[in-house]
């Protein structure tokens, strides 16, 4: 019988996450990377963040793969990914973090809060025309777990919302356009778009200078906004840049970056209509994920399907 849990988390946080995982699996064979695997025979289930590629081919008996975050484009570009089913990530205390952080930056746009901030540096008392959520349309690109819910709250809030994602789909209470034939009307409708898409080969480099320049500029806002919370690979930092320079884009957030962290001599850094946080809009905390992963193993080991189930094909 090879139950062990097999236990990969590479980041800052990986000695909290193992003691995490000691308390609350106890009774649990756990194996942790990279010092405690013992032998991979015995292992039937893997809890994944950025696990070392190639780890897996020493594990002949394993059952399932659950990625702890949200993407799996890290897991699932390991050449060596054994046939087995994979799943990912979904968490409401994730999905409302994320929609916190969307809210948080179209408001900043929205608010015109960094003309403000700027001003107060400057002591300069000067108001500028607030237009009406109302009257200003936010895109969100990549409406799955995370986007649905970042649509809801944005339009609870005011705003008009619009939708694209890869099929078709009806979310009340937003518009929703899909697919390559859909795209061009979706940005033609955003103001602020708000970037919530899995990184794939579909949707590698998507946010560039051209799609940039499609956004709706002579709305309400007068110019158009970035966020970007999705992944790094989905922006061309140089278009991004151009964008900004150029005037198609007014202001952008970034969280994720194609290399992180961010390196050092990034021009994104010092751009004054830039705003960089380090890939942390959604925090993932083991004492609200374990529980979940442990639930995920108990259902295959009772022979039912994994939730949340990645399509290796579609890639996410
Ligand atoms: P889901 O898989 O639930 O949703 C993905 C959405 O993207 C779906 O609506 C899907 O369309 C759409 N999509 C995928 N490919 C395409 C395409 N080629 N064209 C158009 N639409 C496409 O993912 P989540 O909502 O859970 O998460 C989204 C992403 O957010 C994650 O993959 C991850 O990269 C990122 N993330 C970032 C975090 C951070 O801290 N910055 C934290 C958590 C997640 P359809 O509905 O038709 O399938
Ligand atoms: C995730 C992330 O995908 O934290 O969950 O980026």
């Amino acid at each position: 019988m090879s139950s062990a849990i097999y236990v990969a988390f590479d980041g800052r946080s990986q000695d909290e996450w193992y003691s995490a995982f000691r308390k609350l699996a106890p009774g649990r064979d756990l194996r942790f990377w990279p010092n405690e695997i013992g032998d991979p025979a015995d292992i039937g289930y893997a809890c994944v963040m950025k696990a070392p590629h190639g780890a897996f081919k020493s594990m002949p008996n394993l059952k399932a793969i659950l990625n702890i975050g949200a993407g799996a484009d890290y897991l699932l570009a390991d050449p060596d990914l054994p046939d087995v089913p994979v799943a990912r990530g979904v968490y409401d205390d994730l999905t409302m973090r994320m929609t916190e952080y969307v809210v948080l930056h179209a408001l900043l746009f929205h608010r015109r809060l960094p003309v403000y901030l700027a001003q107060q540096r400057d002591r300069l008392w000067r108001s500028y025309l607030q237009p009406s959520a109302a009257d200003v349309t936010v895109g969100v690109m990549g409406m799955g777990a995370i986007g649905t819910d970042t649509a809801e709250v944005l339009g609870r809030i005011g705003f008009q919302v619009v939708g694209w994602s890869r099929g078709p789909k009806t979310v009340p209470g937003v518009e929703m356009f899909h697919g390559e034939a859909g795209l061009d009307a979706f940005l033609g409708r955003t103001e602020i778009l708000a970037v919530l898409l899995p990184h794939t080969p579909e949707t590698d480099g998507i946010l560039n200078l051209g799609l940039f320049r499609k956004l709706k500029r002579d709305g309400a806002l007068g110019a158009a906004y970035l966020i970007n919370a999705g992944r790094g690979r989905l922006h061309v930092e140089a278009d991004v840049i151009a964008a900004l320079d150029e005037g198609s884009l007014e202001g952008a957030t970034l969280d994720v970056f194609p290399i992180e962290p961010l390196p050092a001599g990034s021009p994104l850094w010092a751009h004054p209509k830039v705003i960089v946080t380090p890939h942390n809009a959604g925090d993932l905390t083991p004492e609200q994920l374990i529980p979940a992963l442990l639930e995920q193993i108990d259902r295959v080991a009772r022979g039912e399907a994994l939730r949340n189930l990645i399509d290796r094909q579609r890639g996410y």
